[in-house]
């Protein structure tokens, strides 16, 4: 078993660990077979940069085992320097360091990579079926070995998973700073991606996963938590959500909230996974309650929850498309409609290599097809997509409420031909919202999104001690009688989350919390921990983070941004704005992405990790750093014309005088008819 003083020591070389055996470890689920149909040339560009992490006298053997694992995998994920260390979170002070700051990156990084966190550990993917926090195993001892000796005055430079070297910097500046899938615009297919990846120079981050800032499943818990109680009020009309069912698919990374959170709201929760492994990790969690036998099961089950009004969530195993297909049969059978909310959360930001399993096949079949035909496998995955929408429409027709749940869904089906464009409405308008559109676009607005925070000493005690924390400062912020309603409503929401979330049991790997909140709260939280800190009431240090998916860290058309109306939502300035204005405002690190939620080529997004340690310059920091980070977004979002944008950024301005944001005037849209424009009247 490798420590952490030897994966601090760079790659092992002499000797180099045994090679690996010719079948990789079935006691861990494994990326699916990739398939970037490289050119001769390219596969020798590929093993050429490989090889370049190690002394030329190993090339011979390695080059042969490199190629192996370039034709069997269709990536070289350096299988052999794989550490056998137990991979997690170990708290801060253990790792061997000259900065604090660095340990505290290294011990998310091997969260991100803790078997029990992440999807598929050995291939170095956090979440979302290819969120890599390294492309390959060399580049992270190389890494650790960085963040271990970097001293208060370097910087650490990440090219897409490459360790591009410390770079001399100062005490004030970030220790890390990582860009990952940056690619010059013209070149960002998803085929050009499948290339440049196998080649090994460019990698897909997702959001957290590729900026060491994913914490478990809790994140997306809350946010799924809030997104399903806002759609009952929004499309239902109800505050009570018992005896509503809500029908969805996916019990992968993100995914797996569903039915967790779907029990938090009170409803009926069915959830249909294709793969087994994934079905049942959520079933013996206990995040998922029931596991239907078949599809009449299935039924069976949810008409006693419906009538006894149970909280449960029912997983079933199987295609979602047989799930829609055998709802419309018994609605037209019967009239009775088993469903009112409905959503999606295959991975459809990777349709065609293993996010989206088509109906025709099943599980293994798919996972073959797609690395031998992957052209048939494409048709059926849009035949797939077109059925699901076909099954869907006719349910919308009937009564139920379905949302794009930020997965590129309704973009791949419109892709695949399916009928979800909106009647009469101009290109790329669906039927249905984004979940963005209608419900979370406006809590961004409003400067409330998904604040995190790790306590670096690994101890429950710790993060109790600051969920007590964050319960006393959102109980003072919901008193201001200066905020108005809408803001105090979500204060208190989030204020029930945080009394309970100790009790869900909601940790996964690190010592982590999530909470939503606004620029205000995520300030006084900052200060509160950072004073908890100082006072030796809070044992260890603490990073805050948040998830990408935010007010102002995102840009992306089809999800985050997808209720931006003046035509700027193809527009990134927000998102890189965003990661250069933390660097220079205190952030520990920064990372920026091409990707991520919807898809390569889909969005550019952005995060950061900010260590407290209870001094006066981390407070400072992280107040100057925080205002920015949110202000960014909701001015945007102001000048875009969203209201609560507009009254959010006015309030922050009259609280400091300082920041001086351009007024978007309201334009009276009867002036601007085509006949008025034609005639100049
Ligand atoms: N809404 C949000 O806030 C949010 C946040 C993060 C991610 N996402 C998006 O949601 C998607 C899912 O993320 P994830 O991390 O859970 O990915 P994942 O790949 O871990 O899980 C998706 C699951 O869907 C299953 N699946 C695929 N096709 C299926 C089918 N036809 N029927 C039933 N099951 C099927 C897969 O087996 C897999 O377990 C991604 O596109 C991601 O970008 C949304």
């Amino acid at each position: 078993m490798t420590t952490l003083q030897e994966i601090c020591s760079g790659i092992p070389l002499d000797p180099m660990p045994p090679a690996p055996s010719k079948e990789r470890d079935d006691l861990v689920p494994h990326a699916p077979v990739r398939t970037p149909n490289l050119t001769a040339a390219e596969e020798i560009t590929a093993l050429e940069n490989s090889l370049r992490y190690f002394p030329s006298h190993h090339h011979k053997e390695l080059a042969r085992e490199f190629t192996e694992e370039l034709h069997q995998y269709g990536h070289i994920y350096m299988y052999r320097f794989r550490p056998s260390i137990a991979m997690r979170a170990y708290p801060i002070n253990d790792y061997p360091c000259k900065s604090k700051q660095a340990a505290a990156i290294m011990l998310m990084i091997m969260n991100n990579l803790d078997p029990i966190v992440a999807q598929f550990p050995h291939e170095l993917v956090t979440y979302g079926g290819n969120g890599h926090v390294f492309s390959n195993w060399a580049q992270f001892w190389i890494t650790f070995h960085y963040l271990s000796t970097m001293t208060g005055e370097q910087t650490l430079v990440m090219y897409s998973g490459h360790p591009m070297g410390l770079f001399p910097s100062s005490p004030g500046s970030p220790r890390a700073v990582l860009t990952n899938g940056m690619v010059i615009p013209n070149y960002s297919s998803t085929k050009d991606f499948e290339r440049m990846f196998a080649m090994g120079v460019t990698m897909y981050g997702q959001m957290t996963a590729g900026s060491y800032c994913y914490i478990g499943p809790q994140g997306i818990v809350h946010g799924t938590t809030l997104t399903i109680l806002n759609a009952g009020r929004k499309y239902l009309g109800v505050k009570d959500l018992g005896g509503k069912i809500f029908v969805t698919a996916g019990l992968g990374g993100m995914s797996g909230a569903q039915p967790k959170a779907g029990v938090i709201c009170g409803c009926v929760t069915v959830v249909a996974e294709v793969s087994k492994e994934a079905l049942y990790k959520r079933h013996n969690q206990g995040w998922l309650v029931e596991v239907a036998a078949d599809l009449n099961d299935l039924i069976v089950r949810v008409r006693i929850a419906k009538d006894e009004k149970r909280a449960v969530s029912i997983g079933y195993h199987g295609n979602i498309v047989d799930v829609w297909e055998h709802l419309v049969k018994i609605y037209e059978e019967t009239g009775d409609r088993l469903v009112d909310l409905g959503s999606d959360q295959t991975s459809l930001h990777n349709p065609f290599n293993g996010g989206y399993y088509p109906a025709q096949l099943s599980f293994e079949e798919s996972n073959e097809m797609m690395k031998d035909d992957p052209t048939k496998f494409k048709a059926l995955v849009e035949e797939s997509l077109r059925r699901q929408v076909t099954a869907i429409n006719k349910l919308s027709k009937a009564g139920m409420s379905f949302w794009d749940y930020g997965n590129a869904f309704l973009l791949q089906a419109s892709r695949a031909g399916a009928d979800v464009l909106k009647e009469g409405a101009a290109m790329g308008i669906f039927r249905y919202p984004t979940y963005v559109q209608d419900i979370m676009g406006d809590i961004f607005s409003m400067g409330f999104g998904p604040y995190r925070w790790v306590c670096g000493s690994g101890l429950a005690e710790d993060l109790q001690k600051t969920d007590d924390i964050a319960t006393q400062v959102l109980t003072e912020l919901a008193k201001d009688d200066k905020a108005p309603e809408w803001v105090i409503g979500q204060i208190k929401d989030n204020l029930k989350w945080i009394q309970e979330a100790g009790k869900h049991k909601l940790v996964v790997g690190s010592q982590a919390r999530i909470l939503y909140c606004d620029q205000k709260g995520r300030m006084k939280l900052a200060h509160a921990f950072n004073e908890a800190i100082a006072r030796g009431e809070v044992k260890g240090h603490i990073v805050l983070s948040r998830d990408h998916h935010d007010v102002s860290g995102t840009d992306s058309p089809f999800r985050e941004t997808s209720n931006i109306y003046d035509g700027s939502s193809f527009c990134a300035d927000m998102a890189v704005q965003n990661c250069i204005g933390d660097a220079f405002r205190g952030a520990t690190w920064v990372a920026i992405h091409n990707g991520g939620g919807c898809g390569w080529g889909e969005v550019i997004n952005g995060g950061f990790g900010l260590v407290l340690d209870g001094s006066k310059a981390a407070n400072d920091r992280a107040e100057s750093m925080l205002a920015w980070d949110v202000s960014n977004g909701v001015a945007r979002r102001a000048w875009c014309g969203n209201t609560y944008a507009k009254d959010a950024i006015l309030r922050t301005m009259e609280e400091n005088t300082r920041l001086v944001v351009t007024p978007s005037h309201q334009v009276d849209r009867s002036l601007l008819s085509p006949a008025h424009v034609v005639n100049g009247s």
